[in-house]
């Protein structure tokens, strides 16, 4: 089932059109950055583990047979590494459309590079919405990822992209990069 996120999460915090704001991306928006940005950097936020725990039923998937995305889990002590952008209300406006299957936008505080830190935005899926498919082995989820395909293209497709990009910037993330590993020893055997 989609929960339909986009009235909540205009309501959530209000971003006038022409004022700026921050959005930290730890999933497609590290590698498909299809807007217009003012700035973009790469920040981590603390407390949070990227996980492929969210149902996609409208991009890698569809409501009859979801994807799995990315969400961020809850973890005191560690650290998600993505990319930040500093964006205008205007732009995310369709941000909160593409985006509204069961994503809430929090508000957190970004570290940059440099140390310097701001508050920024980042959407996230919880266990409480009715997409949400948790954790399951590593193995079914990779072969759950393997097999669905929806409007916006093959899951695979997204979490190789994810890995590669992950790679490039130096980060380490052995859940997406063992999840990837298993994806791409399907192609060796098929
Ligand atoms: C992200 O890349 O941070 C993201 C993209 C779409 C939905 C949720 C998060």
């Amino acid at each position: 089932m989609q929960l339909d996120t986009r009235t909540l999460n205009q309501q959530r915090q209000r971003v006038g059109d022409d004022e700026s704001v921050w959005l930290f991306g730890y999933g497609s928006l590290i590698w498909k950055a299809d807007f217009p940005y003012l700035e973009r950097r790469r920040a981590f936020i603390r407390g949070w583990e990227r996980r492929f725990w969210q149902g996609s039923h409208d991009h890698r998937g569809t409501p009859e047979a979801p994807g799995r995305v990315v969400t961020l889990i809850a973890s005191p002590g560690t650290v998600c590494h993505g990319m930040a952008y500093r964006i205008t209300g205007e732009t995310l406006k369709p941000l909160d459309i593409r985006e509204k299957n069961g994503y809430l936008r929090e508000l957190t505080t970004l570290t940059f590079d440099d140390g310097s830190q701001d508050e920024g935005l980042v959407y996230l899926a919880t266990e409480e919405n009715p997409a949400y498919l948790g954790d399951a082995p590593l193995d079914a989820i990779a072969a759950h990822i393997d097999r669905a395909h929806g409007p916006s293209g093959a899951n695979r497709e997204y979490l190789l992209n994810l890995a590669g990009a992950l790679r490039k910037l130096g980060i380490d993330d052995p859940h997406t990069f063992a999840l990837a590993d298993r994806v791409k020893g399907q192609d060796a055997i098929n």
